[in-house]
């Protein structure tokens, strides 16, 4: 082939390995109110022409509906399993009580339906749901079990922004699958084959006006460069959490696994003319998935490392109410300041060998150990450190946090709103503050995780408690009491119940077991090593026991369950 037959090829062809775009976007069917029914089952959907493809499904045959809730509302769920496997069903980034979160503990099994109601506390901005079981969840999102979640609230519902769901404020859900000869989804580290909303090779018509794109990043690991036509003036307006204070002109933003984006592009005067959707791949920095050095996964699939675009936006007539221009303001972020924090963790992301599997903190995620122990109201900072040689995007449940800095200095723009997830990339060290309010429980954890669904699956999970202070004992003799430091697991415990901390000596000789009543309980307590100290609550009754550890000069305590 010569040169310029390969020239005019690729501008007949975009899109890298040579598809057009000839499938009109499938907007997602939406779900608004306060009762929002969603069934999980197995489907199947013709992504090619032949075989179909076996899917999972939420009340559709990929994918699920949008949610759109309003803030304030109290709404109801139900999750109905139809799959022949235990799932669960998350609620990422909203706030709500561990026992509603649809974490790894709350499990859906097969033919069950699972209920859990709630009061929106959140600010306008978008979520999505998606499975959480631990080892299974990059599959069963694979196979299609997410969604997206549309908060809307009176603030920003007076903005002058564009929110008419499918026409000038359009969900954008990228993915990257891989398919076999037979046309079934292959589950690969790194696909070879881009999809929107369920959509392979999609194009969209957009008025030639201002148009909202909501970003959600749900593929297991690849991370985009998202790169909109630069003469429609791309400007981020909100992030995982809400609106960010200031509307931001950005030309490229990157967008890890879990994140979300709210990006405004103008298309007026721009009628009649064709642009596309393009991820910047090549520009990715080293060490993240799909960019050069994405050291995970066979590199060399057409996607990786290349820039290469995703949707064909075809600009038609403009509606008649188009949105104006972006309000100069649109939110005010009251950022807590470091002073006020109670507690200060460190999250180390590292590997026991080279390579993966990546833990946090050198531990496994281990279904029965709560890692930390946060109590209600305390505001925390955060102290991230990826010390592997790949990226990892950083995930919390139950909280939106603020961050501090990276590497020392003020977060970009891109980072500067409310967030759940944030990318630490190869040698960063990322800080962030956040409160955790509202919710305790004593026996369902939330979790903390990389969004990298494979690294997630393979232990690098953590997961940790809110209590409430009230329930722990307080000062005796003027002694300091703290809360915090001491890791005791599993929680709840039924035979043997384990203390322990990284930082200093535990001393068998300082525990005692109180009952609810502040009885002291006659039990054995074992020292294991100078830092771990056993306890078997084994003849305990089942119910509520505090532990304290009690030194000279402080009093620590911390409620466990004995099942
Ligand atoms: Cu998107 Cu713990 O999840
Ligand atoms: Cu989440
Ligand atoms: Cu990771």
């Amino acid at each position: 082939m010569n040169r310029i037959l390969l020239f005019a090829l690729t501008l007949i062809f975009p899109f890298f390995g040579g598809a057009q775009f000839v499938n009109p976007l499938l907007i997602p069917d939406t779900i608004s109110g306060t009762e929002f029914n969603l069934v999980l089952d197995e489907s199947s959907v013709e992504f090619l022409s032949g075989d179909s493809t076996a899917t999972y499904g939420i009340n559709q045959d990929y994918l699920g509906p949008t949610l759109i809730m309003n803030a304030g509302d109290f709404v109801e769920m139900s999750v109905t399993n139809l799959l022949n496997d235990t799932t669960t069903m998350h609620w990422h980034g909203m706030h709500v009580a561990p026992e509603d979160d649809g974490g790894p503990h709350t499990a859906i099994n097969p033919g069950e339906t699972w209920e859990p109601d709630f009061t929106v506390i959140e600010e306008a901005t978008t979520f999505w749901y998606h499975p959480h079981l631990h080892t299974k969840t990059a599959n069963q999102v694979y196979y299609g079990a997410a969604g997206m979640i549309i908060i809307r609230d009176e603030h920003e519902a007076g903005l002058d922004l564009p929110r008419d769901y499918g026409v000038d404020d359009i969900p954008i859900i990228v993915q990257d699958k891989s398919f076999d000869e037979d046309n079934q989804l292959v589950f690969n580290i790194m696909a070879d084959t881009m999809m929107v909303n369920g959509t392979l090779a999609p194009y969209l018509e957009v008025p030639a006006q201002r148009v909202r794109f909501r970003f959600l990043n749900a593929s297991l690991q690849r991370v985009y460069n998202i790169l909109l036509p630069p003469n429609t003036n791309p400007t981020m307006i909100g992030s995982d959490g809400g609106l960010l204070e200031s509307p931001v002109g950005i030309p490229s933003v990157i967008m890890s696994p879990g994140e979300r984006l709210e990006i405004i592009a103008d298309f007026s005067g721009l009628q009649d003319s064709v642009m596309y959707m393009r991820s910047a791949g090549s520009e990715l920095p080293f060490g993240m998935s799909g960019g050069p050095g994405g050291l995970d996964g066979p590199p060399g699939n057409n996607l990786d490392s290349n820039d290469f675009d995703f949707l064909e936006l075809r600009i038609v007539a403009p509606t008649s109410n188009p949105a104006g221009p972006i309000p100069t303001t649109l939110n005010s972020l009251s950022i807590w300041d470091e002073s006020e924090a109670d507690v200060y963790r460190i999250k180390v992301f590292d590997t026991l060998d080279a390579g993966f599997p990546y833990y946090i903190n050198g531990t496994p995620f281990d279904h029965h150990h709560v890692n930390d122990t946060v109590y209600l109201d305390d505001i925390e900072i955060w102290e991230l450190r990826n010390e592997t040689d790949i990226a990892h995007p950083f995930h919390i449940h139950d909280v939106q946090f603020y961050v501090l800095d990276v590497n020392g200095h003020e977060p970009p723009a891109p980072l500067a709103g409310r967030k759940d997830v944030v990318m630490l990339n190869v040698g960063d060290t990322i800080r962030f503050i956040t409160k955790f309010e509202d919710f305790t429980d004593s026996i369902i954890p939330y979790m903390y995780h990389c969004h990298n669904l494979f690294h997630e699956d393979a232990g690098m999970m953590g997961q940790f408690v809110v209590l409430d202070p009230a329930d722990t004992i307080t000062g005796v003799d003027g002694k300091r009491i703290q809360q915090t430091d001491i890791t005791l697991y599993p929680n709840p415990a039924a035979d043997f119940l384990i203390m322990e901390s990284p930082m200093e000596m535990v001393n068998a000789h300082d525990i005692a077991i109180i009952n609810m009543v502040g009885q002291q309980m006659d039990v054995p307590v074992l020292q294991l090593s100078p830092q771990r100290v056993g306890v078997n609550v084994s003849k305990l009754r089942k119910g509520s026991y505090i532990v304290k550890l009690e030194t000279e000069d402080e009093i620590r305590a911390q409620v466990i369950v004995v099942e």
